[in-house]
């Protein structure tokens, strides 16, 4: 795959995470009731692990010459919701995020690294899938 669109590619997921720190800080400020602690906590640690992602992503878009964008990715403000319901709007996100990665990945099959970097991010994003599952299931 030409280095010109792995920079392109790179950058919309760059966004993606950008907006998903912005969605997890938000929601984590949003947490109210006596499941508060854990459930801020667990949003302020997916903020934490997004960030991570789009530092891993932005480094790998300078290293390749890019230059990483500033964009972010539309953030919902639905406004007061339940904890249930963000829950279920970051297991939506997360699953779409997990779609671009996927579909990036054998595009990029030739460049080991970066395949194995982008792998290591997808088994991240499906543990904050099956998680997010969890916290959701009723029995
Ligand atoms: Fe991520
Ligand atoms: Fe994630």
């Amino acid at each position: 795959m030409e280095t010109k669109l792995v920079i392109e590619k790179l950058n919309g997921l760059l966004e993606e995470e950008l907006a998903s720190i912005v969605r997890y800080l938000h929601h984590s400020f949003l947490v109210f009731g006596p499941m508060r602690i854990p459930v801020m906590e667990l949003f302020r640690k997916r903020a934490k692990d997004a960030t991570t992602h789009a530092v891993l992503v932005g480094e790998k878009i300078t290293a390749l010459g890019g230059h990483p964008t500033v964009k972010i990715s539309e953030v919902l403000e639905p406004g007061k919701q339940t904890i249930e319901e963000m829950l279920k709007e970051d297991l939506e996100a997360e699953k779409d995020m997990i779609i671009r990665y996927k579909k990036f990945l054998p595009l990029v099959e030739e460049d080991v690294a970066l395949h194995f970097l982008l792998c290591q991010i997808v088994e991240e994003e499906q543990l904050h899938i099956e998680d997010l599952e969890k916290l959701l299931r009723k029995e």
